[in-house]
């Protein structure tokens, strides 16, 4: 069910169907189409011709023929003229009716292309947003477990509103390096801010824990270990008054992943999934790094992921598409998946 945005040619995915970008008569044209064309021969042109044409929004399928995929579904998208003429709900269809086609032909690996965003002149972000708005809209209404693809042509650049970028430019400024600190020790720091110190030898325990510096076994040890990533994760899913699916989908991860998750108390996530989930539930920025902390992880200010994951929660931007499209447009590793 995950959604992934990948650098690539479209006509190279390995994936059950891929999406042309086409016009309404159906023909041979430019861009996407034009590759889709060259890739898939003459086979592909007849059995179109034999489609009669197809409606802006709507989608139409043909066989793949020398593709590696078995299908391809044409979609036409809306001509951008200045948003106002219903461009949004036309795009919006057309990423819905393509995925109910494949649905429809038990496909379950599709890649789509950032459609309208070439020729059609729209606004590369905004068609960025609505298909990802649109696919996870049908991965949840379906229950779907589809791989979905976005693919946006090797060295394409999405740029997020000016606005937004503005913001997180100002916001990397303000704390990258400058508040660069050792955020294990700061952690350490705080939690033990309003005890009393002993001094001396034992100085670094707090005098009320004087008997955790008892030797313990390792056993016992490992027996008082706090409560584990897994087993924060079902608390707060519990808390939060979740269903497991309602986490995963939106963390972007897919029902195996989390099975594995909520199977094995001491799973160890990456930090992808790890930040993904504390997305997903929408935690808070101490409570993300708690979490985390359980991983093996933290936020720390010296990273340029760490410090758009904390500008997201900070904003309450917690939704995995949008957070994924800036990390995406800052060339960061995505989230989920
Ligand atoms: N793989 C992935 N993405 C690609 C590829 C590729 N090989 N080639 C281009 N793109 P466009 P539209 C990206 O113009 O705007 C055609 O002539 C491209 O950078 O192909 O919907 C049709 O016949 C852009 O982000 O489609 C129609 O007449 C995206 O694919 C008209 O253009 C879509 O760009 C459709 O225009």
């Amino acid at each position: 069910m995950p959604i992934q945005i990948v650098r690539n040619d479209i006509t190279k995915m390995q994936v059950d169907a891929i999406v042309n970008a086409a016009n309404n008569a159906l023909a041979v044209g430019g861009g996407v189409c034009g590759a889709i064309h060259r890739a898939a021969g003459p086979g592909l042109w007849e059995e179109c011709m034999s489609l009669d044409g197809c409606k802006t929004g709507e989608a139409k399928m043909t066989g793949g023929y020398a593709l590696p995929s078995r299908y391809v579904i044409h979609t036409v998208g809306p001509v951008w003229q200045d948003g106002l003429h219903g461009e949004e709900q036309l795009l919006h269809a057309c990423y819905q009716n393509a995925l109910r086609l494949a649905q429809e032909h038990a496909c379950a690996s599709i890649a789509f292309p950032m459609i309208s965003a070439g020729v059609y002149g729209y606004p590369k972000d905004q068609a960025l947003k609505v298909a990802m708005h649109a696919i996870s809209e049908f991965l949840f209404d379906h229950d779907s477990d589809m791989m979905v693809y976005l693919v946006v042509f090797t060295r394409e650049s999405v740029q997020i509103s000016q606005k937004l970028s503005a913001s997180i430019r100002q916001y990397i400024d303000d704390n990258y390096v400058k508040e660069h600190f050792d955020f294990r020790r700061e952690a350490i720091r705080s939690r033990y801010a309003n005890e009393a110190w002993s001094v001396g030898v034992s100085r670094c325990v707090p005098v009320r824990d004087r008997k955790a510096v008892e030797p313990v076994s390792l056993e016992d040890a490992l027996n008082q270990a706090d409560e584990s990533f897994s087993q924060m994760v079902l608390r707060k899913i519990k808390e939060k008054g979740l269903k497991n699916s309602e986490c995963y989908k939106r963390a972007n991860i897919d029902k195996k992943l989390f099975s594995k998750i909520a199977n094995d108390v001491h799973y160890n996530p990456k930090k992808t999934t790890a930040v993904a989930l504390a997305i997903a539930l929408e935690l808070p920025l101490d409570e993300t790094n708690e979490l985390l902390t359980k991983a093996g992880y933290a936020l720390s200010f010296s990273s340029y992921f760490d410090i758009i994951i904390r500008y997201c929660i900070e904003h309450k931007i917690y939704n995995i598409h949008d957070v994924n499209i800036i990390l995406y447009d800052k060339d960061q590793m995505l989230l989920g998946v």
